[in-house]
């Protein structure tokens, strides 16, 4: 028997795949257990959520430092000081250093609401249906230097409808992320699922 797995969740807003992943956490009784929440900003909604329900909270304001490097050393300092086995950026706005990312290479999740390699960065509800798309959807990856680009865990997808807003689309689509990412999470804590190199490798379960 394993020890528990120690995650620690950074977001910078609501928290709603915080919660989807504490939920399944708890209904699945995953072998694992939040340390922490840490966000960049003391008025993320999440921090009330993540505090109701017991989790050690943190806020790191980004403003509060210098540069973009000295932001990262504090915050990977406080994931360290929480024994992290995994980081799960959810909803994290925030783009992070090829330093930090290097430090937790393997073990540092994202969730995008894209389909990627299409629509990076910001807006990307909008971005899809400027361009027309006809699906559209969310994508869980490991963290790597390059923004929104890591190998890819699982994704989602969702269609694009004719009289689409930006709210409707974001709203589908999230209902997909809380699927896709407490799943992606559970496989890794499992072992089941990891980062090889540039390559995301699954074990074989298809025999149980
Ligand atoms: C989610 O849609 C997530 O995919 C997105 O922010 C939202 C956070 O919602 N993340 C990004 O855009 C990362 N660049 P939540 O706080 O309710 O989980």
């Amino acid at each position: 028997m394993h020890a528990m797995k120690r995650i620690v969740i950074l977001i910078s807003g609501r928290g709603s795949n915080m919660e989807a992943i504490m939920r399944s956490m708890a209904a699945e009784q995953w072998p694992a257990q939040i340390a922490a929440v840490i966000s960049n900003k003391a008025s993320a909604s999440g921090l009330q959520t993540a505090q109701a329900a017991g989790i050690p909270t943190k806020v790191l304001e980004h403003r509060a430092y210098p540069d973009r490097e000295a932001f990262d050393a504090a915050l990977s300092a406080a994931i360290d000081y929480f024994e992290a086995d995994l980081v799960v950026l959810a909803g994290f706005m925030r783009i992070l250093t090829p330093g930090f990312v290097h430090h937790f290479q393997g073990r540092l999740l994202n969730i995008h609401p894209s389909l990627l390699p299409s629509f990076p960065g910001l807006d990307t509800h909008q971005q899809a249906i400027d361009a027309g798309v006809k699906l559209h959807g969310a994508t869980v990856h490991f963290v790597t230097p390059v923004l929104d680009h890591g190998p890819i865990i699982a994704q989602a997808a969702v269609p694009v409808l004719e009289d689409d807003t930006e709210a409707l689309l974001a709203a589908r689509v999230l209902q997909q992320e809380h699927q896709i990412y407490p799943r992606a999470v559970r496989d890794i804590i499992e072992g089941k699922v990891w980062l090889d190199g540039d390559r995301v490798r699954r074990r074989d379960t298809s025999t149980h």
